[in-house]
């Protein structure tokens, strides 16, 4: 994307160790409302997960999320995502959602990380204003400096710390009628799911890293109830099926995503 951020990790996997070369831009994609279908072994491996991260643990890891995204940066600085350049590919609503040609955008990130989904998007179309935010306090010093050496002077961060729920809330509140949400995320049964150690499991789709950082794999009607509830309507709720090749060991893996866009009713009922 350019030479000042040189991103040569890897795609944005669900399991930090995982050796994928190549990523989400990979060519084959199927959608659909239906989750992967395992296979006798994926479906016996996931049945046998039992829960066994005691309370003591899990609370730990709660309290300690922002703490161990933010060495997660430390560690990785912004080496790790690669640049996410499928943005207005797969929602195409960033480019035609405008009502007159020149129509400035503003759009929120929730978990912006080092930029690498916003930096590709602010390149690609200078009409378009970000806020952004991240509980990592590192991510969002990486986004900052991104920001003064790529010039985007539109770019304009908030931090908001502590606040998978206030940024939910500020973003279910702040939106107006007809306002949109676009959700990507890992969905059921992709393959960094598939791979966790029982012992990972915190929870029904719910797994944690040896680094602490946590990963859950969405449902779509999980993810449709959430939305639901807060007066959204359901726009898209789709997975989307990949296969991701693995160079190095002559692997194809099945990654699921789940792509979704909810919007807040024209009117309010
Ligand atoms: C997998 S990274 C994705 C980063 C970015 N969206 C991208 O596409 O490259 C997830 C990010 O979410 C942030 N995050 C996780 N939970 C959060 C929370 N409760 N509030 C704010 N940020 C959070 C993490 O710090 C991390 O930077």
């Amino acid at each position: 994307m350019n030479e000042s951020r040189p991103l040569q990790g890897e795609s944005s996997v669900a399991q930090h160790d995982v050796i994928i070369s190549t990523c989400e831009d990979a060519p084959f994609q199927n959608i659909g409302h239906k989750a992967r279908i395992l296979s006798p072994q994926e479906a016996k491996k996931l049945a046998e997960d039992q829960i066994s991260v005691s309370d003591f643990k899990q609370a730990k890891l709660e309290k300690e999320a922002q703490k161990n995204w933010d060495l997660f940066y430390k560690r990785n600085s912004i080496n790790f995502f690669k640049d996410r350049h499928w943005t207005t590919r797969e929602f195409e609503e960033l480019k035609t959602c405008r009502e007159f040609e020149d129509q400035k955008l503003t759009i929120l990130e929730a978990g912006c990380g080092v930029g690498n989904c916003l930096f590709p998007l602010l390149e690609e179309d200078l009409n378009i204003f970000a806020y952004a935010c991240d509980f990592s306090p590192r991510a969002v010093e990486y986004v900052k400096v991104g920001e003064n050496v790529l010039n985007f002077k539109k770019l304009d961060l908030l931090i908001l710390n502590k606040v998978s729920l206030l940024c939910h809330i500020f973003v279910c509140q702040v939106l107006k009628p007809g306002k949109c949400v676009l959700f990507r995320d890992y969905g059921l049964y992709d393959h960094a799911m598939l791979r966790f150690k029982s012992a990972s499991k915190l929870g029904e789709n719910f797994y944690v890293r040896q680094d602490g950082t946590r990963s859950y794999f969405f449902a779509a009607d999980f993810l449709a109830e959430l939305f639901l509830s807060e007066g959204y309507e359901q726009v898209v709720n789709e997975y989307v099926l990949r296969e991701t090749v693995n160079k190095k060991e002559g692997l194809c893996v099945p990654r699921v995503f789940l792509q979704s866009k909810f919007q807040k009713p024209q009117k309010e009922t």
